[in-house]
């Protein structure tokens, strides 16, 4: 029979095997997801100064048509106009898909702005009134701003598309050494267990995201009861 203390020391060895492991799988998470945050990134801004500026430019060229055109040549009036309005709601689907993919605010002005401009642009949009609440919270490093705040951008976004609230509250404050982001909704709820397990990218994404930074994401929920999503980050993640 093998010597219980060879014993333990195998299960130690293998232990901190296990331990080093997940630390490096985490490692090369984050930096995937890195990778991938830099590349959105790039992609917001070539879509904001590259297509943006064209349509904008595009618009001006539009306007200065019809400004030239005489009065009587109504058909030709009515293309352009329907041509500038289609320019313009362009122009605003472009600029809008190039905030959801890197807000500017984001890497401009950091976490906090960003989480009021998320809460405003949400705010009233499918007649839910969005709150937030901000405690104080330490310097937080892009890696730690850019997870919560993509948490509470799928949050609002499931808010929108599938509670049927009236009312969303987040918030996000700093417990200890940890972080916590509610989003709490008064909506219509769901089966949490089904919701984590509908094959949506939106709630497993999360979940796996807070993983490779050491956190975890919980859901409380029943059908008819609003939803709750609590997430909880370590500040130090390394
Ligand atoms: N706030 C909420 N209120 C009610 N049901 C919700 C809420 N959030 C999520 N769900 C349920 O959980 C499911 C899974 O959400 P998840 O975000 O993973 O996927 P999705 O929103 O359907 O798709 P996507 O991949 O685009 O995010 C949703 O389809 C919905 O049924
Ligand atoms: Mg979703």
């Amino acid at each position: 029979m093998s010597d219980p203390s060879d014993l333990r020391t195998l299960y130690q060895e293998l232990l901190q095997r296990l331990q080093r492991n997940e630390r490096e799988f985490r490692r090369l998470g984050r930096a995937v997801w890195r990778v991938q945050e830099d590349e959105r990134r790039r992609i917001a801004r070539d879509l904001h100064d590259g297509v943006g500026q064209n349509l904008t430019a595009l618009k001006l060229r539009l306007h200065d048509i019809q400004s030239a055109l005489e009065p009587q040549q109504t058909a030709l009036r009515e293309g352009l106009a329907q041509a500038l309005a289609l320019c313009a709601d362009t122009l605003e689907d472009t600029r809008e898909l190039s905030r959801l993919l890197r807000p500017p605010i984001l890497d401009d002005l950091g976490l906090e702005a960003a989480l009021r401009w998320l809460a405003r642009s949400h705010d009233g949009r499918d007649g839910a009134r969005v709150e937030l609440e901000l405690g104080a919270l330490p310097e937080l490093d892009g890696e730690l701003q850019t997870v919560l705040f993509r948490t509470a951008q799928e949050a609002l976004a499931n808010a929108a598309r599938h509670a049927q609230a009236r009312r969303v509250r987040i918030g996000l404050h700093c417990r200890g050494d940890e972080l916590h982001l509610d989003v709490r909704d008064d909506g219509r709820g769901c089966d949490p267990v089904a919701a984590l397990a509908s094959g949506g990218n939106g709630l497993g994404g999360m979940r796996e995201r807070l993983r490779l930074y050491g956190g975890r994401l919980e859901i409380a929920s029943a059908p008819g009861a609003g939803l709750r999503l609590s997430a909880r980050l370590p500040l130090d993640y390394a």
